[in-house]
């Protein structure tokens, strides 16, 4: 539109703050089970690390059992400053987080605005950080100028979407994956910030637009520094319970090798290992027509199991047409 800045690499994922009535479970989850740091919150509230920000993963108590908010980690004023005139021309309201807020956030400050699919898109640009050792079960995270780590999101207004991120955060296309899918073909946009290969995937059926998934994100994704890190926290989340989605397997497009772990809120996590980065001097984005190279097994894998996987998203995916989706744009 009115401003020719390129904001291309300016903005990364800095955290994400759940809604939860399950803070115990969390705790086990995340602590135990993926091994981030815990720090101290309030009572209501569980609070994590993973690098030297004081917080990256947040829980409060409460009913919706989903990804709220998720903070987005601007380069300076400057590019904050470009954001919010963006958002502005486009009629967006903009609003500032409290004090306690940002304290519960580890930012210093932050502003608001309702995103695509009705999740809190907060914009803030000085992260809290801590020289104070991590004490996890894993030798580390890739975060950096990349940032914390990845969301897909299922929608049924996918361009209006993809036109957020484009238009705002000046978002560039990696590739797509058309992957099929109980009889439907879900066709999945994948969107660089930065050198992280996607920040944003973004998933649609083809034809008929439905949502099967209850959670405004269908999975969070974070990179260990290790294969033993990776296959260390698998082992541990099994032992612990928790409910495989997929077992161990790789991507084609940014050859990460990853599981995906139910989370205490039903959506899922994502933990990967060995994502490429993006040279934008060679990279062309292309197409693939599968999500996985090898593995991503379902661990429920049974011809009963698929079958009620396969209704329970049916019946949730009609229900999705009773609602619009919200869109900024
Ligand atoms: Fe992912």
């Amino acid at each position: 539109m009115s401003d020719e800045t390129d904001l291309f690499g300016a903005a990364r994922m800095g955290y994400v703050v759940v809604e939860s009535d399950r803070l115990h479970d969390w705790r086990r989850f995340l602590k135990q089970g993926l091994g981030l740091h815990e720090v101290p919150a309030d009572e209501d509230a569980l609070a994590f690390r993973m690098d030297d920000h004081e917080r990256r993963f947040m829980i409060r108590k409460g009913a919706a059992e989903d990804v709220v908010a998720t903070g987005w980690h601007l380069r300076d004023q400057a590019a904050l400053d470009i954001v919010l005139r963006r958002l502005a021309e486009r009629g967006i309201a903009v609003e500032p987080g409290s004090t306690e807020e940002a304290a519960f956030r580890g930012v210093a400050g932050f502003v608001r605005l309702m995103g695509p699919k009705a999740m809190a898109i907060e914009l803030f640009i000085e992260a809290r950080t801590t020289a104070t050792p991590l004490n996890m079960l894993t030798s580390g995270f890739v975060t950096g100028d990349s940032g914390m780590g990845h969301l897909a999101i299922t929608s049924r207004r996918p361009e209006k979407m993809l036109r957020f991120w484009q238009e705002i955060f000046d978002a560039r296309l990696s590739d797509r994956i058309h992957q099929p899918l109980s009889g439907a073909m879900l066709d999945i946009d994948f969107l660089r910030l930065n050198a992280r290969h996607h920040t944003i995937a973004i998933a649609a059926t083809r034809g008929l637009r439905l949502d099967p998934i209850r959670t405004r994100v269908q999975h969070v994704n974070m990179l260990v520094s290790t294969l033993d890190d990776l296959t260390d926290a698998f082992e541990r989340l099994c032992d612990l319970g928790y409910e495989m989605a997929h077992e161990i397997g790789q991507h084609p497009n940014d050859r990460e090798v990853s599981f995906y772990v139910v989370s205490p809120s039903g959506f899922e996590l994502e933990l990967g290992w060995n994502a490429l980065t993006v040279d934008e001097a060679a990279w062309r984005p292309t197409s693939y027509n599968a999500i996985s190279v090898w593995g991503h097994r379902p661990r429920r894998n049974s011809r009963l199991d698929r079958l009620a996987i396969n209704a329970g998203n049916f019946r949730r995916g009609l229900r999705s047409l009773l609602h619009p989706e919200y869109s900024p744009l």
